[in-house]
């Protein structure tokens, strides 16, 4: 029998509301399957900064070190809106990936056929569609150095931005997108720019190598991102897995996110290296969607994106697809069978709870196991 070991950060606002859904999909894995998840609580975020005046203490970094997976809630809120910029609710959301190293975004696309028609898309656009974008989440644009802005005489200011990558950033992201293909559609569409960009081609250049060393089964095609802009609107069923790089990728996977619905229906993953004795990867899941101050302590917050979440910890950490799976089939059930949460509801329709929605996934659960 194996232990499963997870660190829960509920954090702030509707981020400790909707963890305790996860919590009842845990013990009912740990009372009706063989199955043992052991987790550990604790603070992060704002509830963290008013504990040890630090956003992610010492000591909670190491648990998450330590830990086979992070279970991520949500940070911040108005209520740290002064509190200085190095400590602020959303630093211990970047301490955590930054020293987890965690390289790889996994953003899915799904659309439960329940909601097909709440998509801007027509339903036959949409309806049971299932991509997956990996982004890479370390590199690039967003922490290339020069970055600056200059004063360069005449009243003119110069302001730099750098895109950088390496050799072995471009390789490592393209294993995980293609390993992960192979557990799905066994096909990776890889988008950057490289007509215009000296990154894009190397980007192309060790995509292409990495495929013809070791994923020759998985189908490889190449495309511009900005046309793959504009095919995830025309007809995203093409896709499988989209691997691309920080910048195109935080615009794609938002992009792709809204193909299919609200964002309290949105889970992700940020996937580290191989552990080299145990295989397993560092890995935090956590929904899109941030405190949601607006709703927070009214029960009323949509529990999918959390519990989708918590699916993925399944799926990519620890290799349970049939569990992983009816854990998804779970939310399809209960989304089929009318139940809405406020944010997936039809103006004027009856909506449950946060409590209401985690118990209709768990009967399902029931039902379906
Ligand atoms: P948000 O995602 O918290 O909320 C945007 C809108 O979506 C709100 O109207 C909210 O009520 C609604 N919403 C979000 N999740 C929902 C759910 N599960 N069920 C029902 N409705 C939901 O983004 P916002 O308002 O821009 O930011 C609020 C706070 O969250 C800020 O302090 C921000 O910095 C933080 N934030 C944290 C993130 C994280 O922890 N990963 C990500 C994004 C924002
Ligand atoms: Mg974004």
């Amino acid at each position: 029998m194996t232990d499963y070991n997870l660190l829960l950060l509920p954090g702030d606002g509707i981020g400790t509301e909707i963890m305790e859904e996860v919590k009842r999909v845990i013990a009912w894995f740990n009372d009706k399957t063989d199955l043992t998840f052991t987790y550990e609580e604790d603070l992060v975020g704002g509830a963290a900064y008013d504990a040890h005046g630090a956003a992610v203490s010492d000591a909670t970094m190491e648990k998450a070190l330590s830990s086979d997976a992070v279970i991520f809630g949500a940070v911040g809120g108005p209520k740290w809106d002064g509190v200085p910029y190095d400590v602020r609710p959303e630093a211990g959301l970047l301490r955590l990936r930054k020293d987890l190293k965690l390289f790889a975004n996994l953003r899915p696309a799904i659309c439960y056929p329940a909601l097909a028609d709440a998509s801007s898309l027509k339903r036959d656009v949409v309806e049971g569609l299932d991509i997956l974008i990996v982004r890479e989440l370390t590199g690039g644009v967003y922490f290339g150095e020069p970055k600056e802005i200059t004063d360069i005489g005449n009243g003119q200011k110069r302001a730099v931005d750098t895109q950088v990558y390496d050799t072995y950033e471009i390789e490592r992201i393209a294993a995980v997108a293609f390993d992960l293909a192979r557990t799905r559609g066994n096909k990776v569409t890889s988008m950057e720019k490289r007509n215009v960009m000296k990154s894009g081609v190397l980007w192309n250049e060790v995509v292409t190598a990495t495929h013809k060393a070791t994923y020759k089964d998985v189908e490889l095609e190449h495309m511009l991102a900005d046309a793959g802009g504009m095919q995830l609107v025309r007809w995203p069923k093409q896709f499988d897995v989209i691997v691309t790089d920080n910048l195109f990728g935080d615009m794609l996977s938002d992009v792709a996110a809204m193909l299919t619905g609200s964002l309290g229906m949105l889970p992700s993953a940020a996937l580290g290296a191989p552990d080299p004795t145990t295989g397993r990867r560092k890995a935090m899941y956590e929904p899109v969607h941030g405190s949601a101050p607006d709703i927070a302590g009214k029960g009323i917050a949509n529990p999918i994106a959390m519990i989708a979440s918590f699916a993925m910890a399944l799926r990519y950490s620890f290799e349970l697809t049939r569990q992983a799976d009816l854990v998804e089939s779970a939310i399809a059930a209960a989304l089929d069978k009318g139940l809405r949460t406020g944010d997936i509801a039809e103006a004027g329709a009856p909506t449950v709870t946060t409590v209401e929605m985690g118990t209709a996934i768990l009967t399902e659960m029931d039902r379906l196991a």
